[in-house]
């Protein structure tokens, strides 16, 4: 099939590579030129595991091709899949800007007739007014059915994730659109959940809200469980192995950050807003949030008494590991509000520095290896739970610093290996581990 991908974010890319990984003649198109050179090379734009060798290959199978021009970019689409951003207003809604535009420019070039596919995060409704900018622009007589599908990728196993996905949702109002989509899907061989463009819609804002939650009520359990002396690792797993629980998303840390869950949940805060539903529940979620991603720099101060002058290391800044994305990422809020307290930070992170180097105050210092962002420091925070990070020795603290005090925002090591290492180790939601040595004296 002829499919044609407006948007070359992480979401647009990702969809193109992989349905042409599936068989199908894919062009993407994007206004950014410079971005399109780039992808014709077969260059990714993100950093995106898998990603960038699947798009070579089928650049190479001639599967894959990059416009900039809508005009060329829609000639023969069969299928339009719309994946530009919904960035998030200041107010909190979600700005459908770029969604109108490419309504516009669709009804504008198209030649034949197409099911134009949303898959950028909208609230609901949102496929109505695509549907209305569409036929009320229309230039040739062509015959434009509309349907939602939204996509459930996570940043960093985005590949992995469209190929062995949980479900697929497909809204739509008709059976011949359902039945076109199904045959586009079908290589993947992935569950196909059918309905109306509404629900399908909400479904994606529901369980992103729904995973937020879940980690915001772990975090919470992660607080009672420091005062009443019980693990919150030990609680997750308990509470998991109850299959209407489940064990995913209950991993307690510094709160959920990037580009989805914090604009999604506000904006579905808007969206109840604005049909009068006070969403009280998932407002506290949002709240919970906020506070956690500051919360280790409290348990910093309790400890150090002070951090003016202190040379804080910072492991790891992208919001999660496997991605160099920091939008929302905790350690701009902990690098902020430490910035404020006067300390002094060397960061490592294994791809994100360029980015985070723009994002984060100038008292932050960037360094190539965790050896070198830790030697000297005062207190080590570790912010993401990069592969590299979860596996350096807590022994190898004890080299570089004068007194190994190991804040650890991701619980990426046991108490046990903590106490081995006879290092100073602060996690989340668990007893603090203090060497013999410190606590005789
Ligand atoms: C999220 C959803 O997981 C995807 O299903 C969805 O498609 C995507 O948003 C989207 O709307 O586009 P993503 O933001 O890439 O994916 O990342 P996640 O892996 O979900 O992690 C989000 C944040 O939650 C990260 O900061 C992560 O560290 C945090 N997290 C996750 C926790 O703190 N605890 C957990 O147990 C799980």
């Amino acid at each position: 099939m002829k499919i044609t991908v407006i948007g070359t974010g992480y979401v647009g890319l990702v969809t193109g590579v992989s349905l042409s990984e599936i068989g199908h003649d894919v062009t993407c198109i994007d206004i950014d030129e410079r971005k399109v050179e780039q992808m014709r090379k077969g260059l990714s734009p993100i950093f995106e595991p898998g990603l960038e060798d699947m798009m070579k290959r089928n650049i190479g199978r001639h599967r894959l091709a990059f416009e900039t021009s809508y005009e060329k970019g829609l000639a023969e689409a069969d299928v339009i899949f719309i994946a530009v951003g919904t960035p998030q207003k200041e107010d909190g809604h979600a700005n459908l800007t770029y969604i109108e535009n490419v309504a516009e420019r669709i009804a504008e070039h198209i030649c034949k007739d197409a099911i134009v596919v949303t898959k950028s995060t909208v609230p609901v409704g949102t496929n109505d007014r695509i549907s209305e900018v569409i036929h009320s622009r229309l230039k040739a007589d062509v015959n434009i059915s509309i349907a939602s599908n939204p996509e459930f990728l996570r940043e960093g196993s985005a590949i992995h994730d469209t190929f062995h996905g949980d479900r697929i949702v497909i809204g739509a109002e008709d059976r011949q659109t359902r039945e076109t989509l199904d045959r586009v899907f079908a290589p993947l061989a992935i569950p196909v959940y059918h309905t109306d463009i509404r629900s399908a819609e909400m479904i994606k804002y529901a369980s992103n809200a729904f995973l937020a939650a879940k980690i915001s009520f772990i975090n919470e359990i992660s607080h009672i469980c420091e005062k009443v002396g019980a693990d919150v690792e030990s609680v997750a797993h308990g509470m998991g192995l109850d299959k209407r629980i489940g064990n995913q998303f209950l991993r307690a840390g510094i709160g959920y950050g990037g580009s989805c869950f914090p604009k999604d949940t506000n904006a579905l805060v808007q969206i109840a807003g604005h049909v009068e539903h006070d969403f009280e529940l998932l407002k506290s979620v949002i709240k919970v949030n906020n506070n956690q991603q500051s919360m280790l720099v409290d348990k910093v101060l309790n400890r150090l008494g002070g951090v003016t002058g202190k040379t804080i290391a910072l492991l790891g800044l992208s919001f999660k590991p496997n991605t160099d994305d920091m939008r929302d990422a905790p350690s701009i809020v902990i690098a902020d509000r430490l910035a404020a307290l006067d300390a002094r930070m060397t960061a490592y992170d294994p791809i994100a520095s360029f980015r985070a180097s723009g994002l984060l105050p100038a008292e932050v210092s960037y360094r190539e290896s965790i050896e070198e962002a830790v030697r000297g420091a005062d207190a080590v925070l570790i912010l993401t739970d990069w592969e590299q990070i979860k596996h350096f020795p807590l022994e190898a603290y004890k080299e570089l610093m004068e007194t190994p005090v190991i804040f650890d925002g991701r619980n990426c090591h046991s108490l046990e290996e903590a106490e081995q290492a006879g290092v100073e180790y602060i996690s989340i939601g668990r007893r603090a581990v203090v060497p013999q040595t410190d606590s005789v004296t």
